[in-house]
């Protein structure tokens, strides 16, 4: 997809890698932005093609109002996350609901809601989950999470073919660790936000699947490529 000219809109675009998201799409020359946050006043507008929105992405009457407010949208970018689920053993049945009640069923409600807005771009439409490497396998100190990104990323592949057939195409985002409050306490290498939003922009012009937006997720690719199993061991083993 093109991304000069299209009007997007981000979720979670306050802070961490949303914020990084919409400061990439201005630059690369989006005509309008959607910033959408749980805080509006949270928002630092970048320039003013960017529009601050209320959406807490839990909230059924919040997503009625942003298609409302939202309605020439062409890029949608889900990228709202939530993580409280660590150890399965250890973590709550709340904790795990959390991250599912906004990683799965804010991400298929918000496509749900814009489905007839993205719809009436006729064949230039797109919508953009930010999952997780942990999709795809495991990392068991958050284990919870990653069963939440992993059905996100199986709801993504059920949406696949419904969404083709009105002419939306639907990319997943798999990016290995950002630099951001949600993992703030982890002691990892990872990837600036600045820098992996660059790296799904550059997938989503490239109309990939699956996009590896950095240096780790590209490394792990090409692991999950060669042996799923082996994908799995090497998460265990962080
Ligand atoms: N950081 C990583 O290592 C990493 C790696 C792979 C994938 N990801 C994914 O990347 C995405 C962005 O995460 P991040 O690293 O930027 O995390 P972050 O700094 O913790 O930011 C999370 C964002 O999501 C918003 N959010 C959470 N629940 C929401 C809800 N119900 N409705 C609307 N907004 C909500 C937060 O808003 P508030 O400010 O209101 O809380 C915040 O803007 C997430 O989907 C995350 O799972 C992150």
């Amino acid at each position: 997809m093109k991304i000069e000219g299209s009007v997007a809109l981000v979720t979670g675009a306050n802070r961490g890698l949303g914020k990084a998201i919409v400061s990439a799409l201005v630059q690369a020359g989006a005509a309008k932005v959607y910033a959408a946050a749980r805080d509006a006043s949270s928002i630092s507008a970048d320039g003013s093609r960017v529009v601050p929105l209320v959406l807490d992405t839990t909230r059924p009457e919040q997503i009625a109002a942003a298609v409302k407010q939202a309605g020439d949208v062409t890029l949608l970018i889900n990228n709202a996350g939530a993580l409280n689920a660590h150890n399965v053993l250890t973590m709550s049945p709340a904790e795990l609901d959390a991250d599912f009640r906004t990683n799965v069923h804010g991400t298929l409600d918000v496509i749900k809601g814009f489905l007839p807005v993205l719809e009436r771009a006729s064949g230039s439409a797109t919508v953009v989950n930010v999952l997780s490497l942990a999709a795809l396998g495991s990392f068991p100190p958050l284990g919870g999470y990653s069963a939440s990104k992993a059905a996100a990323y199986s709801i993504t592949q059920a949406l696949r073919p419904a969404l083709k057939a009105k002419g939306i195409d639907i990319l997943a985002v798999l990016p290995g660790p950002i630099d951001t409050d949600m993992v703030r306490t982890l002691q990892m290498p990872k990837t600036s936000p600045a820098d992996t939003a660059r790296g799904l922009l550059a997938g989503i012009a490239r109309g990939e699947e699956e996009i590896f937006p950095d240096p780790m997720a590209e490394q792990m690719s090409a692991l999950w490529n060669k042996s799923h199993k082996e994908y799995e061991r090497a998460f265990a083993s962080f």
